[in-house]
Order: structure tokens, then sequence, then C-alpha cells
């Protein structure tokens, strides 16, 4: 049996028609297995065992079947057997974590984005050999071929940016997906010192930084643009005052796509031209796909539950909610059949997978929110390992967006700590500036919480995030969820990342140093329960006494303190003022040691 895949870009459901029938291929990362869906018969065919957390699936024109697991950073090959079920060929180890998959247009090559591994991993087909591997900032993501595949454009989940890598050099360009946000208050003045002397009234004028978070997943346009769903956020960063999280100078979060040219090498989005139209707000999208027919990208919205459908020409349509399909719970990725002019969603949550039909639906008017449109099939799969239900119910409270009782602006827990990470913001909140902190493995490290370690115990912080987000609260049954399911995340084995052992030993060692080391409060890489002054309040800090913070998965949270002053562990370990230790005058090969142990953490 031959089967061609459909798209080049890898998601967590991929498509591949053999003859008339289509098959959707769905990594279920709670099942730990690769299953078989046929679409048109309604059924599930098969479900292949694998050997880690499927994160992304993509079939080649050839039938190939390539699917990343994050957890034990490893791309593992499928060919179809007789029976047409997929079965594993090989596998290959990656830099660790790998989340997104792409290949290369001629299918010579396959593109493989690592988050925990900051990489790009370019690998040809043919032998599965590595060709290139390129560093890149944090949380690389998705990845799509560009340019004909000369380049590679790497969409990081945290920081607001596209990395275009060039495959032959290996050269990487960035480009940010944020920009500030220049708003004349109509009506309100300040006062300043005119040519005169006197002082004179002047118009308000207020800058908001906006930064694109919750990047998971990019598309592309026919006419080449490249399409990011994303979260707009003003978190405020040091400069400016606020009562919950993020800037009082505007929204601190709102859906919207960013248009990239990579050509042109800019950003841009047109939230204003959704102005005076509510729509439903896509806070955590996780999934795209363009429906070139009717100029629309499909945006799978976890949380909200629903895939919303928006206008791809510009400049004022872009951007419009045209309809907006619900869908069961945790939708994840999503696929597009030209041929059936049809979508498939795979929804993680509820383990389902559902179709719709593409179509053309006018905006008449300005409706403040786009019709809904009714799914045409669904198809339940059989649960393979269930989730513990305290954890499950945790994890949809989590990405719960617009739910009122944890915020009044429907931002979610993973809007900001993305799969129980940290966003790399720092947000202004009444106490000063607090960078958001990896609640991963940290948290069962124990009490108190929050940089300044203001909240007794875990429930005591929910209660305070709670009341910083304007949310109405939540049942003492939820918030154990809420913790269980914090309390299930963890790094895996295979994302460590030290390097050479016997620099980690020496790493190890100053780390431990009686005077000048690290231990007397970060214990074993664990903080201490108490607070210190290192000298680092900052101007709007209501305290100069912070709790010491665990240092878990330390060197892949970017930026560090409590007001993310350093942007490296390097600068800061290199810095006087820190007031860690006497690290600024280590010799260069004992700080690269210490940094190999950090990494190990
Ligand atoms: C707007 C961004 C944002 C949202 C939304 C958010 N957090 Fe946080 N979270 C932060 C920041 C910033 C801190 C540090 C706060 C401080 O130190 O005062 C933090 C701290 C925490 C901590 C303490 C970690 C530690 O080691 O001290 C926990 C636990 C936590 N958040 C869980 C949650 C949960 C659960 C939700 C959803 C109900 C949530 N957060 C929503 C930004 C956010
Ligand atoms: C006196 C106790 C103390 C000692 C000794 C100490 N630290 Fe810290 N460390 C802190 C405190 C408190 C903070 C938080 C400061 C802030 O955020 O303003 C911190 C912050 C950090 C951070 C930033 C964490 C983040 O997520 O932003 C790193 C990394 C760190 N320390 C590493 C080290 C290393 C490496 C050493 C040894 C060379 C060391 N520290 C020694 C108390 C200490």
């Amino acid at each position: 049996m031959v089967l061609e895949g459909t798209a080049d870009v890898g998601a967590t459901v991929a498509l591949g028609r053999s003859g008339a029938r289509l098959r959707a291929f769905v990594a279920d990362e709670d099942g730990r297995a690769l299953r078989i869906v046929d679409v048109d018969g309604g059924h599930e065919l098969a479900a292949v065992p694998l050997d880690g957390a499927p994160s992304a699936v993509v079939a080649s024109r050839e039938g190939r079947l390539y699917v990343a697991l994050a957890d034990t950073s490893r791309v593992v090959v499928l060919d179809l057997g007789d029976d047409a079920v997929p079965v594993v060929r090989c596998s290959v180890p990656v830099a660790p974590e790998p989340t997104g998959l792409a290949l290369a247009p001629g299918g010579e090559h396959l593109l493989v984005a690592s988050r925990w591994g900051h990489a790009l991993g370019v690998w040809r087909t043919a032998d599965l050999a590595l060709e290139r591997s390129v560093e890149l900032p944090r949380d690389p993501y998705a990845v799509m071929a560009g340019d004909e595949g000369r380049e590679a454009w790497v969409l990081h989940l945290v920081g607001g940016r596209l990395s275009v890598v060039d495959l032959a050099s290996g050269s990487v360009r960035e480009l940010a997906l944020g920009w500030d946000v220049v708003r004349r208050h109509l009506g309100e003045f300040t006062f300043a010192p005119g040519p005169g002397g006197s002082w004179e009234p002047r118009p308000m004028i207020s800058v908001a930084h906006r930064v694109a978070g919750s990047t998971h997943a990019l598309a592309r346009t026919a006419d080449g643009r490249v399409l990011v769903p994303a979260a707009l956020m003003t978190p405020g960063g040091s400069a400016s005052p606020a009562f919950g999280y993020g800037s009082l100078a505007s929204p601190p979060a709102s859906g919207g796509l960013v248009v990239v040219d990579p050509h042109a090498r800019s950003a841009w989005t047109s939230e204003g031209a959704r102005a005076g139209r509510r729509d439903d707000e896509c806070l955590l999208p996780r999934a795209a796909a363009v429906d070139t027919a009717h100029d629309l990208v499909l945006v799978a919205c976890l949380g909200a539950d629903l895939v919303a459908a928006y206008d791809t020409t510009g400049p004022f349509a872009h951007g419009l909610q045209h309809y907006a399909v619900p869908v069961p719970a945790g939708p994840t990725g999503i696929a597009v059949d030209t041929v059936g002019a049809r979508a498939v969603v795979w929804s993680q949550f509820e383990l389902a997978l559902c179709v719709f039909a593409l179509r053309h639906v006018p905006i008449m008017g300005m409706p403040a929110v786009a019709p809904r449109l009714p799914l045409a099939r669904r198809i339940d799969l059989a649960p393979r390992a269930p989730l513990a239900p305290e954890v499950a119910l945790g994890r949809s409270l989590f990405h719960a967006a617009d739910d009122r009782r944890l915020a009044d602006d429907g931002r979610a827990c993973a809007s900001c700590h993305p799969g129980g990470r940290d966003d790399g913001l720092t947000w202004s909140t009444v106490d000063g500036p607090r960078q958001t902190p990896v609640l991963l493995a940290r948290l069962r490290e124990g009490a108190p919480f929050g940089w300044d370690g203001g909240s007794p115990t875990l429930d005591a912080h929910l209660a305070r995030t709670l009341t910083r987000l304007g949310g109405t609260g939540l049942g003492a049954p939820e918030r154990a969820a809420l913790a269980a399911y914090l309390d299930s995340l963890s790094v895996a084995p295979s994302w460590s990342h030290g390097g050479d052992a016997t620099r980690v030993a020496r790493g190890r060692e100053l780390y431990e140093a009686r005077d000048g080391g690290c231990v007397g409060c970060h214990r074993d890489g664990a903080g201490d329960g108490k607070s210190h002054d290192v000298g680092s309040r900052s101007p709007r800090d209501a305290t100069g006494s912070f709790d010491t913070p665990s240092l878990r998965g330390v060197s892949r949270s970017a930026p560090y303190f409590h007001d993310g002053r350093y942007p490296t562990l390097g600068a800061m370990l290199t810095d006087p003022a820190s007031g860690m230790a006497p690290t600024a005058r280590l010799p260069a090969d004992d700080l690269d040691a210490l940094l190999a142990y950090l990494g190990t953490l």
C-alpha cells in the first residue's frame, strides 16, 4: 500500500492518503503511542506503542512517518507494513526535547527543533545522519522550511522571536515578535516645564511593550507570509506600576495573529483591526493550518476548546475571525485535507479526533462574535494509559483560558507557565517586578513560595495568584488538583546537558566550596527555605529580601533574578554586584565548570 503525506510540517496530527482513503496519524502524548485512524471509516485502525511521549508527527510524500519523542529525546522512523499499519524501522537520538518537525522541499532533509536542547538539527532522510546542528536562543518549538529549502524558520515558544536559519552556512538571524504600542490618552494630561519655565499641560502618552507569547505554531499563506497565532502580552517589566500581573497601560493579554514577512524582515499584527469586535479570544493557540481555498488560517485554541478561522488577507481584514468550531477538550493539533475540503483536529484531553468541513463564511456587518459552526464527525479513541483523574482535572484547570474563576481577563496559568515552565517575562506587580519562575520539578522542594517568600504554602500562593489575576476563586478540590498536576511535571533525565564529566565535577566542587560556595543557600540545587538580602532590591520593590530560589532547570530559564535583570547565567556570575559569591573573580575555566554543573541541576 502507498501512502502520501499531505503536509511538510509536523503536528500532533498528520494526514496521509492511500488511494481514496484518508488516514490520520495521531501523536498521543498521554498514551505514549502513535494512533492510526481511518478518517472516512470513523474508527481507529491500530496503536503503535512508542518509547516516549510523542510531541509531533510528520508524514513524507513517500509515506514514511517521523515521530518526535520529547521526553526521551529521539526521533522514530516508521514505514507502512503490509497491513497498512506502520512499523518502527529505527530511531535516532536528537538534541534534548524535540518538539518541532518539518520536511524540507524534496524530502531530503528533516528539520528537528529541540526545546530544552536550544537547537535545530538538520538530518538527511536517506541515511539519518546529522548534517548540521545550529544553536539557538531558548525554547525553539516549531519549525518550517522556508525559501525553497534554503532557510529554516524556527518559532520560539518563549521570548517572542522567530529565528531564520540559513541552512548552508548555519548563520542565524532573529526577528522580534514584539513592538511598542504608543497610546495618547485623550483628555488626560501631564505637566511639564515649558519654554518660559512655567509648567504646561501636555497630552498624556504612554508606551507599552507588547510581546507575542504562547507561540506554539506557525503556518504559511500561499503568498509566502508566515502567520504566528499568539497571545499579545504587556508584562510591564520593572518600569510600570500594576495591581495585578502586567502593565496598566494596555490590556495585559489578548489573542491575535502576528504576520511575518521573512523577506521584508519584519513582523506586525493588526490587533487594532478587531477593535469593537469581541470574538472568542484565543489566548492559548496550539496549532495552525492554512485553508488556502478560502484564505483562512485555522487555529486550534487550547483552553477555549475551539478552532478559530482567521482571515489571512491583509491588511485590514487580517486577523478577523470568520467562524469558530467548538471541539472536544484539549485541541493540540490540526491538519487540513484539501482534497476532501475538511479539517481534522486532535483533542488530547478528551482523546477524540474530529472533522469539520472547510468553507467560506462571509463577515456580514460587525457581529460581536463570529458564528459557531458544527462538527461533521467525532471519533473517540480508547484511552491507553489514562491519567489519574486529579491530574487530568489539574491539567484542564491549568489550561483553562477564559475561566473567570482564575482570571478576569481570561489568562490561564499556562499563559505564563507554558508546560509548567516560565515565559521568560518580568511582570509588574504591586510588590515590584517579578520574573515568572519555573514550576516544574521545583515546587515539591517545598515552601515558601513567591520570590519574596511571602506565601507559606502552595495553597496560599494559589490564593495570591488568583487575587493578582482578578479571579473569583477555586474550591479546595480544584486547588488540590492544580497542585497534583504541577507535582506530576518533571525534568526528563534525557535533558541533562552538563557535558564533559571532569568539568562538571570541578563545577560541583566550586558549588560546594566551604567559603564562597553556593550550597550554603542553594542546598543541593534547591533553596534553603530562607530569605536573604543579597543587595538586589530594585526601586519598585517592596522588600530587599528574597527567598533563595531553587536552581532546578536553571540553565534553561533565562533571564535571572526576581526582576529578570541578568540575560544569562554568565552575566550574573561575572557581575560583582550580584551578591551571590565571589564568582566575579573566578578564572574563565572555573566559570565554565560552574556553568556546566548548573546545567545538570
Ligand atoms: C501573568 C502571568 C502569570 C500567570 C497567569 C500565572 N502565573 Fe504563576 N507566577 C507568575 C509570576 C510572575 C510569579 C512570581 C510571583 C512572585 O514572586 O510574587 C509566579 C509564581 C508562581 C508560583 C510560585 C513558584 C515558586 O517557586 O515560588 C506558583 C506555584 C505559580 N505561579 C502557579 C501558578 C498557577 C497555578 C497559575 C494559574 C492559576 C499561575 N501561576 C498563573 C506569573 C504568572
Ligand atoms: C546568601 C545566600 C546565597 C548564596 C551564598 C548564593 N545565592 Fe544564589 N541566590 C540567592 C538569592 C536570595 C537569590 C535571589 C536574588 C534575587 O532574585 O533578587 C539568588 C539567585 C540566584 C540565581 C538566579 C535564579 C533565577 O532563577 O533567577 C542563580 C542562578 C544563583 N543564585 C546561583 C548561585 C550560585 C552559582 C552561587 C554560588 C556561586 C550562589 N547562587 C550563591 C541566595 C544565595
